[in-house]
């Protein structure tokens, strides 16, 4: 399993630093972009992505909350996006999100918020390169996890092997060391925020929850 530093409720005046301190110990970024109106916040947009994609080496998955993400992808794709993951609940034809996504050779995710039920990822699952269950209500870091995202991976994980499917299975929100043992063991990627970018120490909460993923 990897973990995904979810950058949203970090100082973005001390980006460039913060980065520097974890870069040898994650290989991966999440990029919240949030629109104010898929969900009640505002984030970042597409030049903050490019210019940490021109300074660094990490694996940017970048999660768009939007309610209109094919205007969107083209965008984020410039700016160097290595997996674009959009909601299932913003489209009328998520299939044609994934294929557009997959035209401009970026991998492409599929994301869940908590009240929609698994079962209706099904469709796409042998389409997608990774898929997002939501363990918080989208929109802001530092909430408590929900524990009805546990069944959801769990399923993932066992449709997987069944289907023999390659999409990796990632959980984001409220992760921290005693939630992330609860769903290790089905997961690929945890995305992780402010349980690692609000310690006082990142790296040692980074290696306590590498220890559990092992
Ligand atoms: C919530 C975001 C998450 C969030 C994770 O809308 O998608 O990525 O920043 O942060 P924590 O780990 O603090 O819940
Ligand atoms: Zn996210």
């Amino acid at each position: 399993m990897n973990i995904s530093l979810s950058i949203l409720n970090m100082n973005y005046n001390h980006l460039k630093e913060e980065l520097n301190i974890v870069k040898d110990d994650i290989q991966y970024l999440h990029l919240d972009i949030m629109d104010g109106h898929f969900v009640p916040n505002i984030s970042f947009g597409p030049s903050l992505v490019k210019s940490i994609h021109k300074e660094n080496q990490f694996i940017l998955d970048t999660h768009l909350m939007i309610s209109d993400p094919m205007k969107y992808i083209p965008d984020f794709v410039n700016a160097g996006s290595d997996f674009i993951t959009f909601h299932l609940e913003a489209v009328d034809d998520p299939k044609a999100v994934i294929d557009y996504i997959h035209k401009h050779n970026v991998k492409a995710g599929i994301s869940i918020k908590p009240n929609t039920k698994v079962e209706a990822l099904l469709p796409y699952l042998s389409f997608v390169d990774l898929v997002l269950i939501m363990s918080v209500e989208p929109g802001f870091g530092g909430q408590q996890f929900m524990e009805n995202a546990i069944d959801k991976v769990s399923y993932l994980k066992k449709i997987k092997e069944q289907k023999g499917y390659s999409y990796l299975i990632s959980i984001d929100g409220g992760i921290t060391d005693e939630t992330l043992p609860k769903v290790s063991s089905y997961l690929d990627l945890a995305v992780v925020g402010s349980y690692i970018t609000g310690a006082v120490d990142s790296l040692k909460n980074i290696q306590k929850l590498k220890h559990i993923s092992k």
